[in-house]
């Protein structure tokens, strides 16, 4: 019998967007609603997920992105499952996704202040092995709020401008993540009422954890100082945290929610590969370290922090190494050359 203990409070994702808008006084409740436009996408997103293989929903499209990659024809649903949720509310001056080639200018009016960015569905390769997907979305507002049409510098801004970022997992259950600056949250879905209900509020990442992830089959063309740094963490010594477990889902987003809740180091270098990273850095990498750094962890991409990029075009590419504040500290030392490990 269900004790109705599992949720401490019972608050819906609307209860909670409305609270956290309400923080500021010259709110205009448009932003509620942008919010609300992306969980009914997510909703219906979700809803074609969790059937998949009953509907015809898995397998291959016959056009490939501006990647080179094939679309599966999630991908393409749930790309335009989600610009049309986010292009009626009138809120929205422009959008780019890792699916579409351009920027897509969807209002002129002045009115329309909000900039988003999505990848709509993360974890391609693993849609049809049934393993956990998701959807990345950041929100920015246009720089200069009296100007008409966005401009591209309205689209590529520094990741520290944006004013909202968040993922969908579409997991073992369908989990909501989002942060508007004021700490990160966590709402399950359930289905049989259509809500999303908060289970995990202020989100921290462990200080420390033990465990790493990354594609070790790139480890061929990695840096030397990489390399040094993941046979470190692979070596036993005093510390008993070590030699450290590795994980790797392949899904970013799923690995970023290991990580959240269980500390630890992400990295996936620049490589011979990938010569400027493989991850994109507006609408993958962006929104999770928002994220990641509200809960109190560090990002970057070998050199810089990651919120501090300007980035120069909607597709570039960014090595990324995020994590706990330990290994975050352990890595910069092998990177700086102030340790090695032979
Ligand atoms: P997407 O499915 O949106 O194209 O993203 C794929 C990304 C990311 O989700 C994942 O972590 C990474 O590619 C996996 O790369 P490898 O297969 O090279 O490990
Ligand atoms: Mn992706
Ligand atoms: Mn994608």
């Amino acid at each position: 019998m269900l004790s109705g203990k599992g949720f401490k409070r019972l608050i819906t994702i609307d209860h909670h967007i409305t609270k956290e808008e309400n923080l500021h006084p010259e709110a205009t409740g448009e932003f509620t609603s942008l919010l609300n436009d992306l969980t009914l996408a997510v909703r219906i997103i979700s809803r074609e997920v969790r059937r998949a293989g009953l509907n015809d929903i898995l397998g291959w499209t016959n056009t490939t992105n501006i990647h080179g990659e094939i679309r599966q024809k999630l991908d393409t649903y749930a790309n335009e499952i989600l610009k049309k949720a986010m292009s009626q509310g009138g809120h929205v001056c422009a959008f780019a996704t890792e699916e579409d080639d351009e920027v897509t200018i969807v209002s002129s009016d002045k009115k329309s202040k909000y900039i988003i960015l999505f990848d709509p569905l993360d974890g391609s390769s693993n849609i049809n092995v049934n393993i956990t997907i998701g959807t990345i979305f950041g929100i920015y507002k246009k720089l200069d709020i009296d100007k008409k049409v966005c401009e591209s510098s309205d689209v590529l801004q520094r990741g520290r401008n944006l004013v909202a970022a968040g993922y969908a997992l579409y997991g073992s259950s369908t989990l909501l993540v989002y942060s508007t600056g004021n700490g990160v949250n966590a709402f399950t879905y359930d289905p049989t009422i259509g809500e999303f209900l908060l289970s995990k509020s202020n989100m921290k990442i462990p200080q420390f954890g033990r465990q790493y992830s990354t594609n070790e089959g790139n480890a061929f063309f990695w840096d030397e100082k990489v390399k040094n740094f993941v046979d470190y963490l692979k070596t036993p010594n005093q510390d008993k945290r070590f030699p450290y477990d590795l994980r790797y889902i392949g899904t970013l987003i799923a690995d970023m929610h290991r990580l959240l809740n269980y500390g630890g180091i992400y990295l996936y270098p620049a490589n011979q590969k990938h010569p400027h990273g493989k991850l994109r850095l507006i609408y993958e990498v962006n929104p999770l370290v928002y994220i990641l750094e509200q809960s109190g962890g560090i990002a970057t991409d070998g050199k810089n922090r990651i919120l501090d990029i300007l980035p120069q075009q909607i597709h570039q590419r960014t090595p990324l190494f995020m994590g706990s504040p330990e290994e975050m500290a352990l890595l910069n030392k092998f990177l700086n050359n102030t340790q090695t490990h032979n």
